[in-house]
């Protein structure tokens, strides 16, 4: 039996929408809640995790307490998490660029990376959030040598925009 959903109210909306566990390839999304911080912490310090972000710091629990506190918070913020039965698949978070604009963030628990999800797990989280914001484009950055990342968002309808030695930029168009 899991907890309420306690996604953000959907903008624009004056009620909130019914509680709906997305079925995607039996992987389902449910926001991120902030009893979710332990776990969340330990992916995001993880070896792989910090090699692929931009800011390769190790994140201290307070930073990350922080953090989590102001996403919840933030209207502009979609977090989830992507689930599998009662196991803990990762994280695909997204954040407001503009009103027409987001971009997508993702992180697997490390114990599920490498064994073809991939992409299933990206696209639980993206359905998810489409329920809410059908009408906009996505972005991602990511680092050139991450290939899975690539093959999971060119797996998602994600199309190049642009990349130099850095970064490689991905984006969707609004369906
Ligand atoms: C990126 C991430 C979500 C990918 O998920 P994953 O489960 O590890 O990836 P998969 O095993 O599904 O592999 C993804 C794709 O790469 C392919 N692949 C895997 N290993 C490969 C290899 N050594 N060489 C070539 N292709 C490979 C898979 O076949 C798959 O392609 P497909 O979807 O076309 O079948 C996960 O590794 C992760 O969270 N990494 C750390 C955080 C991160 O990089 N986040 C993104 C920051 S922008």
């Amino acid at each position: 039996m899991h907890a309420p959903d306690q996604c953000p109210r959907p903008q624009n909306r004056k009620t909130a929408p019914p509680i709906v566990l997305l079925m995607v390839d039996e992987l389902r999304a449910r926001c991120v809640r902030r009893e979710d911080g332990l776990f969340l912490l330990a992916w995001a310090n993880d070896r792989e995790a910090r090699e692929q972000s931009f800011n390769r710091k190790n994140i201290t629990v307070l930073q990350h307490r922080q953090w989590l506190r102001k996403i919840l918070a933030d209207p502009g913020q979609r977090s989830y998490l992507i689930l599998k039965g009662r196991k803990k698949i990762g994280l695909v978070r997204f954040s407001q660029r503009t009103s027409r604009e987001w971009e997508i963030h993702f992180n697997m628990n490390p114990r599920w990376r490498g064994k073809g999800l991939g992409r299933a797990f990206l696209r639980a989280g993206i359905s998810r959030f489409q329920d809410e914001f059908p009408q906009v484009s996505l972005v991602a950055q990511v680092k050139p040598g991450n290939r899975r990342s690539h093959l999971c968002l060119a797996g998602n309808r994600f199309s190049l925009k642009s990349r130099n030695r850095h970064r490689t930029w991905w984006m969707t168009s609004p369906l």
